[in-house]
């Protein structure tokens, strides 16, 4: 078996919105190392499909099925933390098995192992061939740094935290809930924490953002790890011509916000995996309503059920509701004047890079630590009050930014950071200087 060419495994987290941002990582490496170098993509069964249907997969890119962990469904595929607790409980040696069929097909010995964070394990795989081992931490960096902090956080007996980066206002309750898990054996509580105490093996930590916003975090990040690469914000550097307006142009969305006034429009979305409570669908659109603000709505057709009775055709001469929305192009349009999100990372991400204020409305996962380092840190947004969407906390929330002066200061807040992100993307800003950084590890691993 040969080792004179780089062949990278990459180990993708088959749940919620993961193994998509380390495909992307992949495609904009690519460009950048020896034409003939593999990559070996390593995810749950889905995964052929999804990257061929994506129409841009590189020649160079090979897909290997990893099992899921589930042996009878009886019918009944498991969902939800089920499916992940099965994923977690056959981690590594599924993982194993088909890295050594790719290593066997391709007659290449890997140069590399690039996983998702999540899974700690790959040093041991890591260490066992002796190559390195790189961690794409999907999230934030604040996220990332309390997960780090996860003992002291759990010692800790006040309600307020002092972690370097965080505004004195960081509570307990704004904690991802696997570091506050009562139990830390349990499946995902004890993979993130695993992680915690091993991700210092990593030879870099790889994160889509920009360090220019959380200086403090990643300074302290830096002190706990061995290298702490932001190479982001991904969508500032699309990597594929764009595809997406078409789709869009199918809904009408661009072509109404053309007759928009500038920064009028509500834009709410709560990504792929969450639906609204039907009490506060009601309420939103309560809200929407009673004020008339011009909206886009990304709303399927199980939520659609239950906006009152008459809604759309009472709101349609000033709102658009769609079931999936082209959200990049929509937030980059000047009309539109507040992102009303679950905070998930790559919505934020996205909201900062085309400096857009948020209103949070966190579900689970780091959602919540998000919403807070957008009120407290960053402050270019609002969370929304009491946790839950009403109708006069809506209003409340959405007045902020139509006519209060705090709206304003919130909008310049939030465009001083987009043009952070734009420039620390240029050839000689701080995200290309440390994709540069990834460039030359992945690189120099070349075990000639
Ligand atoms: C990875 O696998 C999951 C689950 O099978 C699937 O939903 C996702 O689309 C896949 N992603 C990629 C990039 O292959
Ligand atoms: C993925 O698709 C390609 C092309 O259709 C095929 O050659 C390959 O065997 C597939 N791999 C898996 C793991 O299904
Ligand atoms: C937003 O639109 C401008 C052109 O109006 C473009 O230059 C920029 O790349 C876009 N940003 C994103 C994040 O798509």
């Amino acid at each position: 078996m040969t080792t004179s060419q780089l062949h990278i495994a990459l180990l993708a987290f088959p749940f919620g919105s993961h193994a998509a941002p380390l495909l992307t990582l992949v495609q904009k490496l690519s460009p950048f190392l020896p034409s003939d170098t593999i990559f070996s993509f390593f995810n749950t069964s889905q995964s052929n499909t999804s990257i061929f249907s994506e129409g841009s997969k590189p020649d160079n890119i090979k897909v290997y099925n990893v099992w899921d962990g589930v042996t009878e469904t009886n019918g009944n595929k498991p969902v939800g933390l089920e499916a992940i607790k099965l994923f977690i409980q056959a981690t590594p040696t599924n993982f194993e098995k088909v890295m050594k069929e790719a290593e066997e097909e391709t007659g290449v010995k890997f140069s590399c192992i690039f996983s998702d964070a999540f899974l700690w394990f790959s040093y041991k795989l890591a260490e066992k061939i002796n190559v390195p081992w790189i961690a794409f931490w999907t999230a934030a960096s604040g996220s990332l740094s309390v997960h780090l902090y996860t003992d002291f956080i759990r010692s800790n007996d006040e309600t307020s935290l002092n972690i370097p980066g965080f505004s004195s206002t960081l509570k307990i309750s704004d904690m991802p809930p696997e570091v506050m898990a009562e139990n830390l054996d349990l499946p995902m509580p004890s993979m993130l924490y695993n992680m915690a105490l091993n991700l210092h093996k990593a030879a870099a930590v790889v994160l889509n953002s920009f360090e220019e916003l959380d200086p403090t975090i990643n300074k302290d990040l830096k002190v706990k790890l061995q290298k702490v690469l932001n190479i982001g914000p991904l969508v500032l550097q699309p990597t594929s011509p764009k595809k997406v307006l078409d789709a869009c142009d199918e809904r009408g969305c661009i072509i109404w916000l053309e007759k928009q006034k500038e920064e009028s429009v509500v834009y709410l979305s709560f990504g792929t995996v969450t639906t609204l409570p039907p009490n506060e669908i009601v309420a939103v659109a309560e809200a929407l309503e009673a004020k008339k603000f011009p909206f886009i709505w990304s709303l399927k057709d199980n939520g659609i059920k239950n906006l009152p009775t008459g809604f759309l055709e009472r709101t349609g001469q000033f709102g658009k509701i769609v079931s999936w929305a082209p959200q990049l192009e929509i937030l980059n349009h000047s009309a539109v004047g507040v992102f009303v999100t679950h905070c998930g990372w790559n919505s934020i991400l996205e909201g900062i890079s085309c400096g857009v204020p948020m209103i949070c409305r966190p579900f689970f996962g780091d959602q919540k630590l998000n919403s807070r380092m957008v009120e407290s840190v960053w402050q270019i947004g609002l969370q929304i009050e009491g946790g839950s969407f009403t109708k006069i906390g809506t209003i409340s929330a959405l007045d902020t930014f139509f006519s209060e002066e705090k709206g304003k200061v919130l909008r310049e807040n939030v465009k001083g950071l987009k043009e952070r992100a734009l420039e620390a993307v240029k050839p000689d800003g701080s995200s290309s200087k440390n994709f540069k950084d990834l460039v030359e590890l992945v690189k120099c691993h070349k075990l000639t």
